[in-house]
């Protein structure tokens, strides 16, 4: 009876010991600055050539979490950027690999990008993404490398046993659909499944680290363009989804400045293809009234359609769906109603060449057909932009039509071939990018797709915009094809947007037949979806299985020089009567609450140095000891650093550095520091600083 208790103590004993074993992973979580170049350099996101950096009002950061049984290890990574490709993530493996061997692969590595439209960039490399900029810009693409390769640094060092966890709930008034007119091409029966026209679910894995039960970092996901910024903006901005992170981390930890919180907390992209955040109908800002449905016009031209809102203005409108989505994440955060995460971790991982992949399709009405990918090639409704940022030129979504003139200037990139023309249809090739490869390649024709499994927690990282319908299928396939080969029961899909490569975007074939922005973007024809929900089930059924799974081809290998118009800095000057860093505008002597305080210094350019981990401003208060304290620096939502030339070719510049007292802020003895590097004419870089007079702040 003593032996038979002790073996059923023993028992309860070992498999607590299991239980516990089984659900501990190590678990670290990092964030680096990794803010590139803040003038000057075309913003990526709206290919709009004359969007270009004038200062900072977020910095770029990156976000990593390192999940590790012991059997496997492998990393998300979100970062400030508006997509990922692969040169990059190239880059930041080879990096790594310098500095801990034998630990991060292109495999067990996920690199998302958020998608903001407001960060520099030049840095992708092939042709058609790089065009807004004139081409390859170095300092944005090395900026990234750094920032995301020392986040990864930290969250390997920090790693701790912890337990995850996920949750999930409904955050409305934060999206909206931007093409419902292709939406409203999906089959009746299938929109009927679904109460929006968007996905309002914010799903969010949580990791709590096991010694003190302390939350150390979350991931959340929601499908929101981070375009509440638009193409007018020229300060460096991580949009809706970098101020959540921003509200989320600061929330956490008060007393730290933002960027500084060993906490980490990050908004990553899904399948926000077809989402918006201006919430209110697009309007035509010439007339006030309403656009075009269809074709996103104002008297047939689509340069006076834009969506707004929900704000007064474009920060506004980013406070307010930044503030939803913190909120909500903050909720589900504190919310006991999470489900804790218990099983293997695995990876898995493939390169795909999409122009040649087969597969079989099930139209609505039941017949079976065998579908194809193509060559990339944009079509016309790509060049009309869309409501959150109209294209330049004369053409207009939707459209199925082509125009003689913009044939002659296609036909002299590159002609289509019959095939091309019959794969693409009824998209009007506008560029036929998969058959160039001068100077270098246009737009990727392998792809990499890619999963995580972290228990029954399903990563699914894909290489562009899904719009919301083609996120649901790629979800629901992928979760049936689990479940179908022994998987988790309950298996949680989330969609990890922008990841590893960019190819734009992937709508529904019946999406694709109107030709929105969305379709005109779908770059592999019209069965890029049916293709790729084919390949990630078999990418889920290997996973599953533990089956390797081989690669059908290989990224293409840029050649070492590439194309860039982007000029140096020449130097700086600081003008005759000068010095870098003097405050030639003083701030007033007193401000009150809802004011904004202002300084003025003689600046070199920024970027002489990206300033990562550092700031090219503070607001101090004076202490009761007469020191000065840091209260906020240029990571900071109420700063901004403005930086101009003084004169169009003349080398002297300006910082108008900006801070908007608040409610938050104390009464008290202020003022504004400017951090910043010129240039020698003779060469090197210098740091300088200055400092403001000090001015009072009362209520
Ligand atoms: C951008 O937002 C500003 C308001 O902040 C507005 O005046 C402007 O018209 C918008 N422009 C575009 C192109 O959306
Ligand atoms: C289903 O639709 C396709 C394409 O419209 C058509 O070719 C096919 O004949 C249809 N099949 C049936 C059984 O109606």
């Amino acid at each position: 009876m003593l032996i038979k208790l002790q073996l059923l103590s023993l028992a309860v004993l070992l498999s607590a010991i299991l239980t516990a074993a089984e659900t501990s992973y190590k678990v670290g979580v990092g964030r680096a600055d990794c803010t590139g170049p803040a003038a000057e350099i075309t913003f990526m996101g709206y290919a709009k050539a004359n969007q270009k950096g004038c200062g900072i009002h977020l910095r770029q950061f990156s976000r990593a979490f390192i999940f590790n049984d012991g059997k496997n290890l492998m990393t998300f990574v979100t970062v400030d950027a508006c997509m990922m490709n692969h040169p990059l993530k190239q880059a930041v493996i080879d990096k790594l690999e310098a500095l801990i061997p034998k630990t991060f692969t292109l495999q067990n590595t996920i690199i998302s990008g958020s998608h903001t439209h407001s960060t520099p960039g030049g840095w992708l490399k092939d042709v058609m993404y790089d065009f807004p900029n004139l081409g390859f810009v170095q300092e944005s693409f090395d900026a990234l490398v750094d920032g995301i390769v020392r986040s990864i640094e930290k969250a390997y060092k920090n790693q701790v046993d912890a337990q995850l966890y996920m949750n999930s709930g409904i955050l409305l008034d934060s999206n909206i659909n931007r093409s419902p007119a292709a939406y409203a091409y999906n089959p009746t029966t299938e929109q009927n499944k679904y109460e929006y026209n968007v996905d309002k679910d914010l799903v969010q894995l949580k990791i709590v680290r096991a010694k003190d039960d302390v939350p150390i970092g979350v991931i959340n996901w929601f499908a929101v363009h981070p375009t509440s910024m638009n193409n007018t903006n020229c300060l460096i901005h991580s949009d809706n989804v970098g101020y959540a992170s921003i509200l989320l981390e600061s929330s956490m930890e008060p007393d730290s400045l933002p960027g500084k919180t060993s906490f980490v907390g990050a908004f990553a992209s899904t399948n926000l293809g077809d989402t918006s955040p201006n919430l209110k109908d697009p309007i035509c800002i010439d007339t006030g009234k309403p656009c075009d449905y269809t074709h996103s016009t104002c008297d047939g031209k689509n340069e006076f359609c834009i969506a707004f809102g929900p704000g007064n203005d474009m920060v506004e409108s980013t406070e307010i769906i930044a503030t939803n989505l913190f909120k909500k994440g903050k909720e589900l955060l504190e919310s006991a109603n999470s489900t804790e995460i218990s099983g293997e971790l695995r990876f898995i991982h493939r390169f795909i060449h999409m122009p040649s992949q087969t597969a079989t399709y099930t139209l609505s009405n039941g017949t079976t057909i065998n579908v194809h990918g193509c060559r990339a090639a944009m079509g016309y409704g790509f060049a009309a932009g869309t409501t959150d940022g109209p294209g330049e030129f004369d053409f207009t979504q939707a459209t199925t039509t082509s125009n003689a003139f913009w044939n002659i200037v296609r036909d002299f990139i590159f002609p289509p071939t019959k095939e091309d023309a019959e794969c693409h249809a009824p998209k009007p090739i506008l560029i036929m990018s998969g058959a160039i490869q001068v100077p270098y390649e246009w737009q990727p024709s392998t792809v990499s797709i890619q999963m995580f499994q972290i228990g029954q927690f399903f990563v699914t990282a894909v290489p562009g915009e899904f719009t919301t319908m083609s996120g649901r299928r790629l979800r629901e396939a992928v979760a049936n094809e689990i479940t179908s080969n022994g998987g988790p029961n309950n298996p949680k899909v989330v969609i990890a947007g922008l990841s590893n490569v960019y190819t734009n975007y992937i709508a529904t074939p019946e999406e694709y037949q109107l030709q929105r922005y969305e379709g005109a973007s779908t770059i592999y024809g019209p069965y890029t979806l049916p293709i790729y929900i084919q390949r990630y089930k078999e990418l889920a059924k290997a996973l599953i299985s533990n089956t390797p799974i081989t690669d059908d081809s290989e990224p293409y290998k840029f050649p070492n020089n590439l194309m860039s118009l982007v000029p140096p800095v020449i130097f700086d000057a600081s003008g005759w009567w000068n010095n870098y860093g003097d405050c030639i505008v003083q701030p007033k002597e007193s401000y009150t609450i809802g004011d904004i305080a202002s300084a003025t210094f003689v600046a070199g350019h920024p970027r002489n140095d990206n300033m990562q981990e550092k700031t090219f401003l503070n607001i101090e208060m004076q202490q009761k000891d007469a020191t000065w304290k840091v209260v906020a620096t240029d990571a900071d939502w109420e700063t901004k650093f403005i930086w101009k030339r003084q004169e169009t070719f003349k080398p002297i510049s300006q910082a108008e550095i900006q801070w908007k007292i608040t409610k938050k802020v104390n009464p008290g003895t202020y003022r504004i520091t400017h951090f910043g590097n010129y240039k020698y004419i003779f060469g090197g870089i210098y740091p300088y600083s200055g400092t403001s007079n000090s001015f009072t702040v009362s209520t």
